[in-house]
């Protein structure tokens, strides 16, 4: 068999098995260079990428760090919500976004686990049940997108995510460490960063209590209930009832609803909108999943950006199959994670510390559902040797504007740990703090 000289042997080797490889569209430079395309990474689990060029005026792109962004849900999709509502070059209303990351980065959205998004599965055995699947998926994915695009294999590569995405940052992060070392994979991984993330999901519910009450938006009676409710979430998560510790997890978020007047779990400084209450009251006849999946990851894919993937997004990308709706299979998705929600890893993030991985954990002041209180618990149960010395660090505010004194962060690091304390922000802290998320970004990048 000849191979065209320029033409990489993995990408040929996808062509013969009749896999999407993607489309390529050269654009104006000004503009940026956009990729995306299919990888088939299980027998009926295709998953779907989309990369952007960095586009700065004064560096090339080989200059600048490569950004994989992981949206959380589990369900919830990296190209859609994260690219259009967080950091991608356009906001939802394709207009440009001033706080856009693509200035100090490429950047690399994966809707994962499989059914996400774009991406599809061919049979419902093929849904990812747990984060071991979820993470070897992805080591597929990195293959194959290194092997075909060397020119980003040099490039310092990080990993940054939101919420579920910062678990599966954790696990996919691991293994690519490991995939590197091993040489399986050709990158220059750089680290990781959890954004809000579900690292241990009982250190979140069982602090909802005393942090809503401390905000008043808990009265008495209502943090007895709010911490009986959480015991119970407690006790099955300690008995390894996992299945049982999500249903509970859901029924103590019922009881944060009603004690709290309806607070959002993503910024407690605003209200579930009315039309999510009467969802709700539906959806009480429904199974605790079903609910489940409407509060964490409906939100994800409001109405305007479904219209906005299905619509003029999917048409430029060309490659979607005809009955492949985005948003489509999130649901089962999300089910099918069902035995491994309440399941903590960190021991995980201790690993990727004891084998002197970056790690970065970044957290929203105003978010209930992955509170800050939580994170610094699990913090504190890190067994990294180094521990006992990053607590004895005192914390440096950030600024985002040199010449406000409005402070917009707090940082502290020691060796390869940091802890960025985000104010003013809820659970999707680009959202919220555009500026700040930039400037974190670049930090934790070793751009400033
Ligand atoms: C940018 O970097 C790439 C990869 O190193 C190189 O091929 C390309 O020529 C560079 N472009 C410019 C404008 O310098
Ligand atoms: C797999 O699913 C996609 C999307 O729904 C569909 O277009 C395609 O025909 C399916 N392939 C097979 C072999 O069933
Ligand atoms: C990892 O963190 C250390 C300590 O903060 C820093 O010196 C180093 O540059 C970081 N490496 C990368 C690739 O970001």
């Amino acid at each position: 068999m000849e191979l065209a000289p320029r033409t990489c042997p993995e990408l040929l080797l996808l062509l013969l098995l009749g896999l999407s490889t993607g489309a390529v569209i050269d654009r104006p430079a000004e503009e940026g260079k956009e990729i995306w395309g299919y990888v088939t990474v299980r027998k009926d689990a295709h998953m779907f990428w989309w990369l952007y060029y960095a586009t700065n005026p004064c560096k090339n792109f080989s200059e600048l760090p490569l950004v994989m962004w992981l949206q959380g849900g589990p369900g919830g999709s990296s190209t859609g919500f994260g690219n259009f509502k967080e950091i991608g070059p356009l906001d939802s209303d394709l207009k440009p976004r001033r706080t856009t990351w693509l200035q100090a980065a490429s950047l690399l959205f994966v809707d994962n686990p499989v059914g996400t998004g774009f991406s599809y599965v061919n049979n419902s055995d093929a849904y990812a049940k747990d984060l071991a699947t979820v993470a070897s998926d992805m080591m597929v994915l990195l293959k194959a997108f290194f092997d075909c695009h060397k020119e980003f294999q040099m490039i310092p590569f990080y990993v940054f995510s939101e919420s579920y995405g910062g678990k599966m940052a954790a696990g996919i992060g691991l293994e690519l460490h490991k995939a590197v070392q091993q040489g399986t994979i050709q990158c220059n991984f750089a680290g990781v960063a959890l954004g809000d993330s579900w690292i241990s999901p009982i250190d979140s519910v069982v602090s909802w209590g005393p942090y809503l009450y401390s905000v008043s938006l808990l009265d008495d009676q209502g943090l007895a209930e709010v911490s009986e409710i959480a015991e119970q979430v407690l006790d099955a998560v300690n008995k390894g009832l996992y299945k049982e510790a999500t249903m509970l997890w859901g029924k103590a978020e019922m009881v944060v609803e009603k004690n709290t007047d309806g607070v959002n779990f993503y910024n407690i400084l605003t209200k579930s909108t009315p039309e999510s209450a009467a969802e709700l009251s539906f959806e009480f006849t429904q199974s605790h999943l079903v609910r489940l999946f409407q509060r964490h990851v409906r939100h994800l894919q409001e109405d305007d950006l479904s219209q906005l993937m299905n619509g003029p997004i999917r048409k430029k990308l060309k490659i979607i199959p005809e009955d492949c709706f985005w948003g489509g299979q999130s649901t089962s998705v999300f089910q099918n994670m069902e035995g491994d929600f309440m399941k903590p890893v960190v021991s995980i993030v201790d690993e990727l510390l004891e084998a002197g991985v970056n790690v970065t954990v970044y957290n929203g002041q105003l978010d209930l559902i992955v509170d800050t209180m939580g994170q610094e618990a699990w913090l504190r149960k890190l067994k990294w040797t180094e521990l006992p010395k990053f607590n004895q660090l005192r914390w440096k505010p950030l600024y985002t504007d040199p010449k406000s004194s409005e402070t917009s962060a707090f940082v502290k690091s020691y060796k390869n740990l940091a802890f960025y304390w985000i104010l003013r922000a809820g659970h999707m802290v680009p959202s919220d703090q555009g500026d700040m998320a930039l400037k974190m970004m670049r930090l934790v990048t070793r751009q400033e």
